[in-house]
């Protein structure tokens, strides 16, 4: 069967981490091919944006910096997306499909702000349009939300969904790494994005989260709707606060579907070392997933790197080509079939973390619990750290309040003169 099946073409846009990760693996897995698939996927094409940088492991008569070499080639069936960002990538995928490629992708980037857009092309052209790779890189998550839980009715996805992040929390937490060093690693890791920004300020996470809460949920959630706090305000005595209370800290991006809307957001929080979620250290990625006829489930693996997303890139490919092998190609399309409203932070409830530095006298204490009681924000535990000249660290635990009453109470702080500083708002997991 290998000697004589026939080859269908793939084009590679983007040969980075990501990009060179996908070449490699159709090289290790081409003699599978002919029996999984029924077909040999080749890789015909690379489009690169400098061709005068050296490339390893690709031959370099495939390599182009011309898109239209692509476009135009009609032998072309696939375009595999690697490259990143919004443009030029929007266009050329709505090209390619409105040329009758299915397209695989792994721009969360692109997916999280316009997806609707592109498959509302894909479904016109009748092609496939997979990103599995875009969330949680080698964890399989997408296909699962889309397909194997279509039988459910999805209420939270709780999840660890950038690796750069979890990597540097875990390197400042186990090693006391400081957090320049740990982001530095991440990069050279392959972990971070271009611009690491996304990573560290939550972006990156809040993409992925409108994504898996758009599937879960049936309803379009897209960036803007995801409240967003990223990693760069924490500090390592926060993170050794954190453990000497049993918790540690991750950033979690966490979706409900609830009576009154969908709730979405990402921003670091407390968590007992108990939780599972606190068990998910360096690059690994986790998501939970309640359905309420499967129950709790969960997902966990390397969520970037290049083999790791390489891997997700490469079963999207299998599935586009077993649909041109049948016929079917667009056969599973956008599944948001509903208008759930997204709530706004404000109304959701939350338990928080809070340290401040207070000046040191009789009655202080008094004051902090009286503003927090007359803004409805009840007080579940109160410590008091340590003490230099004449300001004290306290650190307070609320109980679960809504966010509104808490966001009141820090507002009459900031007018108070015996606090000296609020140090870190953290929120902490609460069932
Ligand atoms: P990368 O290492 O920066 O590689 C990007 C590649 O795309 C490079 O080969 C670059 O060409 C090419 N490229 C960029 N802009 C181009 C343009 N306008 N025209 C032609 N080629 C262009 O990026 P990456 O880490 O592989 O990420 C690629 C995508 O995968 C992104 O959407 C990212 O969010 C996503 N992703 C990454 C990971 C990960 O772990 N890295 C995980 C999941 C998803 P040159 O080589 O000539 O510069
Ligand atoms: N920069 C991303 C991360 C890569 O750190 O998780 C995967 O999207």
């Amino acid at each position: 069967m290998t000697e004589h099946c026939p080859e269908i073409q793939a084009a590679l846009l983007g040969y980075g981490t990501v990009g060179s990760g996908v070449y490699q693996l159709f090289q290790r897995q081409k003699h599978e091919f002919p029996h999984k698939l029924g077909l040999c996927p080749v890789i015909s094409r690379i489009l690169v944006r400098d061709l005068s940088r050296p490339r390893r492991g690709a031959d370099p008569a495939l390599f182009t910096d011309r898109w239209e070499d692509i476009l135009h080639d009609g032998d072309i069936r696939i375009v595999i997306e690697v490259t990143g960002g919004i443009e030029p990538a929007r266009t050329r995928i709505l090209e390619a499909l409105r040329a009758g490629k299915s397209v695989v992708t792994a721009n969360k980037d692109l997916m999280a702000e316009h997806g609707a857009e592109l498959f509302a092309a894909a479904e016109e052209a009748g092609c496939d349009l997979l990103f599995e790779a875009a969330v949680a890189g080698g964890i399989p998550i997408i296909r699962p939300l889309k397909q194997c839980l279509a039988g459910n009715y999805i209420t939270e996805i709780m999840g660890i969904l950038n690796g750069t992040t979890n990597y540097i929390l875990t390197r400042m937490s186990r090693d006391g790494m400081d957090f320049d060093t740990a982001l530095q690693k991440a990069q050279e890791l392959g972990y971070a994005e271009a611009d690491p920004t996304a990573d560290i300020e939550g972006c990156d996470a809040a993409r992925k989260l409108a994504i898996l809460a758009s599937i879960g949920f049936n309803s379009r959630v897209v960036l803007s709707d995801v409240y967003t706090q990223g990693i760069s305000g924490l500090s390592a005595k926060d993170i050794a606060y954190a453990e000497e209370m049993g918790c540690c800290i991750k950033l979690v991006a966490l979706a409900r579907c609830t009576p009154s809307g969908i709730e979405a957001r990402v921003h670091p929080m407390l968590l007992p070392l108990g939780h599972p979620l606190a068990t998910v250290h360096d690059s690994f990625n986790a998501v939970f997933v309640h359905g309420d006829a499967a129950g709790d489930l969960m997902f966990r693996g390397r969520g970037a790197g290049s083999l790791p997303t390489a891997s997700a890139v490469l079963g999207d490919v299998c599935e586009a080509v077993r649909n041109l092998r049948c016929g079917c190609a667009g056969r599973v399309g956008c599944t948001c079939y509903k208008q759930i409203p997204v709530k706004k932070m404000e109304d959701t409830e939350n338990r928080f973390f809070l340290r401040m530095q207070v000046e040191d006298r009789p009655g202080v204490l008094a004051n902090v619990a009286s503003v927090l009681g007359n803004n409805g924000v009840s007080i579940a535990q109160v410590i008091q750290k340590a003490r230099t000249a004449d300001t004290a660290e306290i650190v307070v635990i609320t109980d679960r309040v809504q966010e509104r009453n808490f966001s009141d109470s820090l507002a009459v702080f900031s007018g108070m003169s015996v606090i000296r500083k609020i140090s870190a708002v953290i929120r902490v997991y609460d069932e």
